[in-house]
């Protein structure tokens, strides 16, 4: 049996570093706000996982129902030989898409990419166990920073795909997604293909509680920032004393996650020298979650040097899968 490997573009120590770059920045920020990447060291993967399987949390089960439709038409019209997929996380998902690739005969190469090593590592040794035919190569990388050069097939006529699942688009602000679709652009030669899995716009009734559970999981997951902080940076957040806000902006199309200081507070965030005054009632944005309309995605695609081969949507029209082929 083959061991995956696992590249490590991020050291802990880069992570350090690039944490308390951004930590700087956004808690010195007025209003403050904190990049999403940091939610997730190994208790926060966990957290997410748990996230997944809320009742009210319906992007993962029903991005998952939609794969499992469509994934042979999927590996019809793109039968990659190299699939790569950016915040790859437990990789859940991408077993179906794994099997109908393999199924179809070409895949010989598995990359999932993710800043979490701990999410990596257990996927990769389950996929590795799972699919005995294709390798698994892991890296542990930031996928806002440089998309490194991708593996080539085997086959001169072998293809590559982009995967990025989950709704993680939605994720970035909207230069930022710019910058990254260009990225992905970048690194594909002329009709290679991006999947792409995007949450779309729907009743706020459904939107909201899938990010503010009744559990309070989706509180804990967002608490989770502060006690990286915590241990990472030695800083001193009273985690429990903040409260997670979501929000929908009609305006903008996104959920806004946010943290709220319940009382004023102090925190000194002691490897930065830094001390952080919080007033009662101050909120702190930790992450956006963006929703998409399909001409407004499929625009973006288009700018970015994409077109869009194919695309599927569940029954309810909450989420989709866009195909996509590199101009
Ligand atoms: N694709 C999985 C996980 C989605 S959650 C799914 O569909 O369920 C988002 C994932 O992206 C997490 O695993 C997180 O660790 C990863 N992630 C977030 N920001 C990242 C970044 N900047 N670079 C790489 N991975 C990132
Ligand atoms: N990619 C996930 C999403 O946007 C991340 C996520 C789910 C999340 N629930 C959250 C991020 C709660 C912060 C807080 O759906």
């Amino acid at each position: 049996m083959t061991i995956p490997s696992l590249e490590i573009h991020l050291s802990e120590d880069m992570l350090t570093e690039a944490l308390r770059h951004d930590a700087r920045v956004g808690l010195t920020a007025s209003p403050k706000w904190l990049p999403p990447k940091w939610f997730y060291d190994a208790r926060g993967s966990e957290l997410f996982e748990q996230i997944t399987e809320l009742p009210e949390y319906y992007p993962t089960r029903t991005e998952r129902a939609l794969l499992s439709a469509v994934a042979g038409e999927i590996a019809e019209a793109a039968a990659p030989e190299v699939l790569v997929e950016l915040g790859s996380g437990s990789s859940e998902k991408t077993v179906l898409l794994l099997d109908a690739f393999v199924a179809h005969g070409e895949l010989e190469l598995y990359v999932p990419q993710d800043v979490s090593p701990s999410a990596l590592e257990t996927a990769a040794e389950q996929i590795n166990e799972r699919f005995p035919g294709v390798s698994v190569h892991g890296v542990v990388s930031d996928f806002t920073h440089t998309l490194h050069h991708l593996p080539r097939p085997k086959g001169k006529d072998g293809k590559r795909m982009i995967a990025f699942l989950g709704g993680t688009i939605g994720n970035l602000v909207p230069e930022e997604r710019a910058e990254f679709l260009s990225s992905v652009r970048d690194v594909l030669d002329p009709g290679e293909f991006l999947l792409l899995g995007a949450g779309l716009v729907i009743d706020p009734a459904v939107l909201v509680p899938a990010y503010d559970d009744a559990a309070g999981v989706t509180a804990e997951f967002n608490r989770n920032v502060l006690r990286v902080l915590n241990s990472r940076l030695n800083a001193d957040f009273d985690a429990d004393a903040f409260r997670h806000v979501a929000v929908w902006d009609a305006q903008q199309e996104w959920i806004e996650m946010r943290l709220e200081a319940s009382r004023n507070m102090r925190v000194e965030v002691r490897d930065l020298d830094l001390t952080v005054d919080f007033a009662a009632g101050e909120q702190m944005r930790t992450e956006i979650s963006a929703k998409f309309r399909l001409s407004g995605l499929e625009g973006e695609l288009a700018h970015a040097g994409f077109s869009v081969a194919r695309h599927w949507t569940d029954p309810d029209d909450r989420f989709a899968l866009v195909l996509a082929a590199a101009k």
